[in-house]
């Protein structure tokens, strides 16, 4: 395929460099954006009578048929094209004829490529937005039915203190809000169009950039041709927020791979959503939450590759900048794969009551309980806090726990002790009373289900 720019040249490109050189086979997937962008750029051609209209209405036409042919699979793309971009007005010039050579009028693909991407990702962020909705909402569903599930809370992933299940599930649901929060975030300040920087430098045509902002659904247009061209810290944003997110789905992950182990059991994923071994016949892993857990590198590394190469570039476009593409994508999709795997392996795992309580029983998680006791009835925390450890390391040595060690035991601590003590560090009393908001009581559990469902 002959280049726009043969002009110059009297030899053609080198096949092997030809094809280092060449972003069609992972920039066409934003050949919507680009026809897109292009109507919006010729129908402002044709309005500030930079072209004329009859020519525009040809442009658009022929970009119309265009999109709907890549649409059906009824046009292939052209692994020979350089870009999408090169490959759509070659398209529209062998369909339409001279009428195709006008639409880069007042245009560079350095504005046309930031105008693409722009346009791309922020579809895109829609649509995960939508997918984190829905883990957001399989983690709402679990939590309903693990209110009254009486289950341990870990720190340095040690017994800590009793808690209702659908508490620590609703952790997740917190952070994943906030996730949506910084995409929708990024989103607003990417949200502004860089056509008619051009090159670099804008134009001496009298075009109207705010006119094609509009059309194109953004807030209005950058204001600096240069940073128009060569900024990126759009996708630098997003990726960001997708780093972070991921963090949060490996976390989540993690806490599922532990929780279905044989030493927590605490829940019991779907036969859909794990896998056997070749070789142990009893095995039933985690697959798909470990996989999460490990494609959050790659997006962390898609980040950190992409500011490497945005690092000391100097302005405006260089080419190194085409590495924007494949790390974004990179990230998107596998945010994509991993949100649409997270929510129904949560939607479907069952919650193992008997065994989170069975855990609860163990590990003196009251004994914050019982110290509280203690300071209710007037002794200062921390002697109350001493007395406790003191009881907790008796307790152990004579295999007791705090609920089955005998009244007259506890009187030789202190004569605060009393029967209702029983009744106050029950794992049930435990519960019910961290009512403090953003508690782990079932009331409060409650307050954060309906809360969250406000803010879907
Ligand atoms: N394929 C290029 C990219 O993705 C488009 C911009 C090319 N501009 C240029 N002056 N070579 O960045």
């Amino acid at each position: 395929m002959e280049k726009m720019w043969a002009g110059r040249f009297q030899k053609a490109l080198d096949e092997k460099a030809d094809d280092f050189n060449s972003s069609l086979r992972f920039d066409c997937r934003m050949y919507a954006q680009d026809i897109r962008g292009s109507i919006a750029h010729a129908t402002m051609l044709a309005k500030q009578g930079i072209l004329p209209k009859d020519e525009v209405e040809l442009i658009i036409d022929g970009l119309t048929g265009i999109l709907e042919d890549i649409h059906t699979g009824k046009l292939a793309f052209d692994t020979g094209a350089e870009d999408i971009h090169m490959f759509v007005e070659a398209e529209l010039t062998k369909r339409i004829g001279d009428a195709g050579k006008r639409l880069h009028t007042a245009r560079s693909r350095n504005d046309q490529v930031a105008l693409d991407i722009r346009l791309y990702l922020r579809d895109e962020a829609e649509k995960i937005v939508a997918l984190i909705q829905e883990v957001i909402k399989a983690v709402v569903d679990k939590a309903e039915e693990s209110v009254d599930i009486i289950a341990p809370a870990y720190t340095h992933l040690q017994r800590a203190q009793p808690i209702s299940f659908g508490h620590q599930l609703l952790a997740y649901a917190m952070m994943l809000l906030r996730d949506i929060d910084r995409i929708k975030d990024a989103v607003k300040r990417m949200n502004f169009s860089p056509l008619g920087s051009c090159a670099l430098a804008g134009t001496t045509y009298d075009t109207d950039r705010e006119f094609v902002a509009q059309k194109l659904g953004f807030f209005g247009a950058t204001k600096n041709s240069i940073d128009g061209v060569s900024d990126r810290d759009f996708c630098l944003e997003l990726m960001s927020a997708f780093a972070i997110l991921m963090m949060h789905l490996s976390r989540f992950s993690e806490e599922i791979i532990l929780w279905s182990s044989w030493e927590f059991k605490f829940i019991e994923l779907d036969d859909s959503y794990t896998t056997g071994s070749s070789i142990m016949p009893q095995k039933k892993n985690p697959d798909m939450a470990e996989l999460i857990r490990g494609k959050t590198g790659r997006v962390y590394g898609n980040l950190m590759a992409l500011l490497t190469t945005l690092k000391g570039l100097p302005l405006a476009y260089n080419k190194d900048m085409q590495e924007d593409k494949e790390a974004i994508f990179d990230s998107l999709d596998t945010v994509v794969m991993c949100l649409e795997v997270l929510a129904p392996m949560v939607a479907t795992m069952k919650i193992n009551a008997e065994n989170t309580y069975r855990s609860a029983q163990k590990g003196f998680i009251n004994a914050t309980d019982l110290a509280d006791y203690l300071t209710k009835k007037g002794m200062p925390f921390r002697s109350a806090y001493k007395i406790v450890g003191q009881i907790v390391a008796e307790c152990i040595e004579k295999n007791f726990v705090l609920d089955t060690y005998p009244i007259s035991e506890y009187k030789k601590y202190s004569e605060l002790f009393d029967e209702d003590l029983y009744g106050e560090i029950s794992l049930e009393t435990c519960v019910q009373k961290r009512n403090s908001v953003g508690g782990a009581s079932p009331k409060s559990v409650r307050e954060q289900i309906a809360w969250v469902k406000t803010q879907l």
